[in-house]
């Protein structure tokens, strides 16, 4: 019996308790069944919480891109590997086979080695969303190098925080991005970056808009040149399953951002294995994840969990509005995609406009349609179960996060039944628990408390890159013995999880604990609201009180505002109860977001106590020059 495909749910649970009694066995099964290996290991699996150190197949040699490419090109040579739709509808989508790929990757990985680049050095990539991006990934990998993606949306100094944290050596990046009507100039932002980062002795640059850049002698090469001089023909560097793969940084609560490292044997076992049930992935699949390779969700399921099952990836350089709100279902169409992977945050933009984009297509390909990032609210999530998956493709949600690795709670498509808000069950290896604020762990359901993983998973980051002390306090601390995941949960009476939200995102109100996620929910829910955002506030009475930033639809800018927020209130005290009532609701034209689509709350909750004297490091907000605009209406 094979433990990579769960096929129904009688499966699943026999698959989970045989993941919970027997973990080593459950996994070492996937991996010697699923992978190719210069040598298994001895010991499938290590660990000290109390320690955090963590490992997985040590011992064992492997190299993830031979599992990604040379063992499928005698049967999948000439299938698809990526499809590449560029950012302009106009210029032809490219059709990159698996032989192409190895070819590709294979030569710049020659490169790299002729460079001067080897086993465990450090590569910035900082490249749109472009084959090269992925070419120069798997190429890395290839030699042992460590790649450190940096989004190509960061400002010259975040890339430089960046790359002075793990001391690349080089840094790859292209003349130009493409981004819907706009035109970024990533080569201007490497060149300002690499003023401080005296470790980067050499930058490759890839072409892609021909804005006219300036090359510096003995440091810039174009990248076409070398790779067309290069030689195919590559050998693969023998990994250690503990050798770290890549690094990838994450914002922290406080302070500067953190390096998490994923090492090659567990991310690859994991991201595989993860790939294949929660899209319930087949042969001849065509998936389309959305977010960008520069982020854990592009690194696992864009690239590696479906390249090594073989499957057709789709790589999009555009952006959901551009050349109008239908091209997310424009190239559902075009390419046939059967599961398609997106945020929460994009599907509330799409359904704030016409239906009309979306119901111009039928949208039969699809088979999965997935959501990740953020809860997704009743709204968002039946707007997208009923106009993209025509309320007969399995929506599934699922939690995860950077230092993840994977997908760790979802529903399996037509596996686990699914519930709007709902994330519902862990993956088999996934051992969750709710925590209570003595530490305890909260036993039966419906339950809330802090979200806790009790056991090693082969996915988990295994350290912060040169500060393994930050990674224990961060993760190992809050609940000893357990991985704590900052994000609080509820378990209902099934024993489905919805998470709630970031547990320092609670507000306590009166003595009553408040999630702000659900408030947001109910808010939302009215007919004149786009979107919205709560915090707390110090309240002479109540300890603290609710706070209230709403972005009003279209159709609501002309209501009474007074009006509005009496409903708006009646809303909360509906769905929540008068607790939740809101003290303050201001009405803005946007929300200060990440990149990522993540509302940064903590600059919300500044301006909500009327402290404007640090907001922290803001490099990763997508609109900064909102945040006058918010504390100049603040009530
Ligand atoms: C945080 C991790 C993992 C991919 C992208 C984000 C939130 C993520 C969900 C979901 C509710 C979610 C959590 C988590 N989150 N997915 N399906 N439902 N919340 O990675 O930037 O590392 O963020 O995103 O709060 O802790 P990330």
């Amino acid at each position: 019996m094979s433990y990579y495909k769960i096929e129904n749910l009688e499966q699943y649970f026999k698959h989970y308790n045989k993941s919970v009694r027997e973990p080593r066995k459950f996994w070492n099964k996937i991996a010697s069944e699923n992978f190719t290996w210069y040598q298994e290991c001895e010991k499938v699996m290590e660990f000290d919480m109390a320690e955090a150190k963590i490992e997985w197949f040590k011992d064992a040699k492997v190299n993830i891109v031979k599992n990604c490419l040379d063992r499928h090109l005698a049967k999948r040579g000439e299938k698809t590997a990526i499809i590449f739709e560029p950012n302009n509808p106009n210029e032809e989508a490219q059709h990159i086979t698996y032989n192409d790929l190895y070819t590709r990757v294979s030569k710049m990985a020659n490169v790299l080695r002729e460079q001067g680049i080897n086993k465990g050095d450090r590569v910035c990539i900082y490249l749109p969303m472009i084959p090269e991006l992925a070419v120069s990934i798997l190429a890395c990998a290839r030699i042992g190098a460590i790649h450190s993606v940096v989004f190509a949306g960061f400002s010259a100094s975040a890339v430089a925080t960046r790359i002075n944290d793990c001391d690349c050596k080089m840094a790859i990046t292209s003349d130009g991005g493409f981004r819907g009507e706009k035109t970024i100039d990533l080569k201007g932002i490497i060149d300002e970056a690499l003023k401080s980062c005296p470790s980067v002795k050499t930058v490759l640059v890839a072409k892609r808009t021909n804005t006219p850049i300036v090359m510096k002698e003995g440091r810039d090469l174009w990248l076409q040149p070398l790779v067309d001089d290069a030689s195919d023909n590559c050998v693969a560097e023998i990994m250690d399953a503990e050798d770290p793969l890549f690094i990838l940084y994450t914002s922290g609560s406080t302070g500067k951002p953190k390096g998490m490292v994923h090492t090659t044997a567990g991310y690859m076992v994991y991201t595989a294995y993860t790939f294949k049930n929660v899209f319930n992935y087949e042969e001849n699949d065509i998936f389309w994840c959305t977010a960008d390779i520069g982020w854990i969700t592009g690194h696992s399921y864009i690239l590696y969990g479906p390249l090594l099952n073989g499957a057709t990836t789709v790589i999009f350089e555009g952006v959901p509005s551009y050349p109008d709100f239908s091209r997310f279902w424009e190239t559902i169409e075009k390419h046939k995609i059967t599961q398609f992977y997106t945020a929460p945050t994009a599907i509330r933009a799409l359904a704030k406009e016409n239906l009309e984009y979306v119901q111009k297509y039928p949208l039969k390909s699809l088979k999965v349609i997935g959501s990740v990032g953020e809860p997704i609210n009743e709204e968002a999530w039946h707007w997208y179960n009923d106009h993209v998956g025509g309320k007969r493709c399995p929506l599934v949600d699922t939690w995860w996060q950077t230092e993840t690795g994977g997908i760790m709670i979802s529903a399996i498509p037509f596996v686990t039944p699914t519930k709007p808000t709902y994330a519902s069950l862990p993956l088999p290896g996934i051992q969750p628990v709710l925590m209570d604020e003595k530490r305890n762990e909260i036993e039966g359901n419906q339950v809330t408390g802090s979200l806790c993983i009790k056991f090693p998973w082969p996915g988990i980051a295994r350290t912060i890159w040169g500060d393994h002390q930050r990674y224990k306090d961060t993760y190992f601390s809050a609940f000893p013995g357990k991985y704590f995941t900052g994000d609080g949960a509820l378990r209902d009476e099934v024993g489905y999880y919805r998470i709630t939200g970031r547990v320092d995102d609670v507000v306590i109100v009166s003595g009553h604990n408040l999630g702000t996620a659900p408030i947001e929910d109910a808010i939302n829910e009215h007919p004149a609201v786009a979107e919205s955002a709560i915090v707390g506030f110090p309240h002479d009475v109540k300890g603290n009180a609710l706070y209230g930033f709403v972005i009003l639809k279209e159709s609501g800018e002309n209501r009474d505002r007074e009006n509005l927020i009496k409903e708006i209130n009646q809303h909360v005290s509906d769905h929540i109860g008068p607790i939740a009532k809101l003290d303050k609701i201001q009405f803005v034209s946007g929300l200060p977001k990440t990149r990522s689509g993540k509302i940064m709350r903590r600059i919300l909750r500044k301006i909500a106590e009327g402290d404007y004297s640090n907001f922290g490091d803001t490099s990763t907000l997508l609109n900064p020059e909102i945040i006058d605009e918010i504390k100049n209406g603040r009530l």
